[in-house]
């Protein structure tokens, strides 16, 4: 199929890389130059694992090209938006500027047949407002809103292989064939593997996308309560975790304490459903999502006061080093980073902050130059009264007490993601503190 992608950051970028290694002919449409030009080179403009390598065979294939005039856009005849949807400022809610920019752009150049897909999270509401815009100035093209569950970290294998697949459709009965039918030759693949399919109108699309994110930072911010309860009892909220999570209902996965969630999606999508929810006047249907917000904001004090505490209770002058800057492991990511928020609130309190990450300093520096940066754990650690890990890279993970005692000037470690062995640190002579551990 030929298919234009407009946005191309973290969602688009994949989508169109991955849309083309599947065979179909994509075009990458954005306004930033400077990303259409990496692109285009070949190279990925953030870090995400295996899309360099899928870029370059795509675009050595001749199916993906990457432009900033929508007119390359013209003879796809699929065009998905996956423009970014963040927090307005001052406020909750999305900001759908660069949805509707998106969908403008796109208006003067549909052609009869064709078929816009939302890939963005949007407010529910959005779509069918967005299909009436269509249906004016183009009334023989559709819209369908197809929501994405991508993990960064593993974008690739999630947008080439995902674990369902939604279409949220119009009402009438043939478009919603026709829409149906175009998305089917884009996912032929996945769904010839038995991907579970889930065809239904537009309101629940959108509202299957906030939904399930709410469910997973709620989960999370669920455990992270636990744990602060663990904190004033002794509890060990992984033992806790791992027993609770043997029940199928509850599972296992997303019940791990730490600094809390982060990242582009799960904290500006909980506020903005809570918004749209308040728009509907059903605010108080989700006013737990304001829990689960402040639950997780208090898991980053939680660290800077064990920090301080540690330090006996001053961290004016005193160096402290942070491993992880990123929001998460294998990506570059830093927005509403806990760890970086850690850093940032630390370095404020006058603490000497060395912070490292393999992956995350670029963009945290721009964000926050001041802020000392160092690329080697080694230089992060030495002469530290204090370490605080905050982001489970693998590589922080594995790390021993031996790697780094002999660097530091006192042996203290906080376990910011609960992924050290508690047990070997204290035995090293250690002060370890994990979140919700004895
Ligand atoms: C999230 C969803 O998981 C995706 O399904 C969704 O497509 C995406 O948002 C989106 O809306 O685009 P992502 O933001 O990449 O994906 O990150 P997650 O893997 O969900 O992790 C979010 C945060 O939760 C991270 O900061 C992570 O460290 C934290 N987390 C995760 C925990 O603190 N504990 C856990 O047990 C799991």
């Amino acid at each position: 199929m030929k298919i234009s992608v407009v946005g191309c950051g973290y969602l688009g970028a994949v989508h169109a890389a991955a849309m083309a290694d599947l065979g179909h002919d994509v075009v990458g449409i954005d306004v930033d130059q400077a990303k259409i030009d990496a692109l285009a080179a070949g190279r990925a403009p953030f870090f995400e694992p295996g899309l360099p390598e899928i870029l370059t065979s795509a675009s050595a294939s001749g199916r993906l090209s990457f432009s900033s005039d929508i007119v390359a856009a013209s003879e796809a005849t699929v065009h998905f938006i996956a423009v970014g949807t963040p927090q307005k400022p001052g406020s909750y809610s999305a900001d759908m500027t660069y949805v509707d920019a998106a969908l403008e752009a796109l208006l003067p150049i549909l052609k009869p047949g064709d078929l816009v897909v939302g890939k963005s999270t949007v407010p529910v509401g959005t779509a069918s407002r967005l299909a009436e815009r269509v249906r004016e100035v183009q009334p023989a093209a559709r819209l369908a809103w197809n929501p994405e569950f991508l993990r960064e970290g593993f974008a690739v294998q999630d947008t080439i292989a995902p674990d369902r697949l939604v279409y949220g459709v119009a009402s009438e009965a043939d478009d919603a064939a026709a829409s149906k039918a175009q998305l089917d030759e884009v996912y032929a693949k996945a769904l010839s593997e038995g991907t579970p399919l889930v065809v239904t109108d537009y309101a629940t699309a959108e509202l299957v996308k906030v939904s399930a994110n709410a469910f997973l930072a709620t989960k999370i911010s669920f455990i992270n309560a636990i744990a602060e309860i663990a904190e004033v009892t002794g509890a060990n909220i992984t033992e806790l975790a791992d027993a609770i999570g043997f029940d199928a209902r509850i599972g296992r996965r997303f019940l791990n304490a730490g600094v809390g969630f982060g990242g582009g999606c799960l904290p500006k999508d909980i506020r903005a459903f809570g918004a749209r929810a308040e728009e509907l006047g059903r605010g108080e249907s989700l006013a737990f999502l304001k829990e689960v917000d402040a639950i997780n904001l208090r898991r980053r004090q939680r660290v800077v006061d064990l920090v301080v505490e540690m330090l006996g209770q001053h961290a004016f002058e005193k160096r402290v080093a942070v491993l992880g800057l990123a929001f998460k492991p294998d990506s570059d990511d830093i927005r509403d980073s806990p760890a970086l928020d850690v850093a940032v609130q630390l370095n404020g309190l006058g603490a000497l902050v060395s912070a490292t990450d393999p992956e995350a300093i670029a963009n945290a520096r721009a964000k926050h130059p001041q802020l000392h940066f160092v690329t080697a754990v080694e230089d992060a650690v030495r002469d530290a009264e204090i370490v605080v890990l905050l982001t489970e890279w693998t590589q922080y993970r594995a790390l021993r007490p031996a790697d780094i005692e002999s660097l530091v000037s006192g042996k203290r470690i906080i376990d910011g993601r609960n992924v050290l062995d508690a047990a070997e640190w204290k035995a090293a002579g250690w002060d370890y503190r994990g979140m919700g551990r004895p």
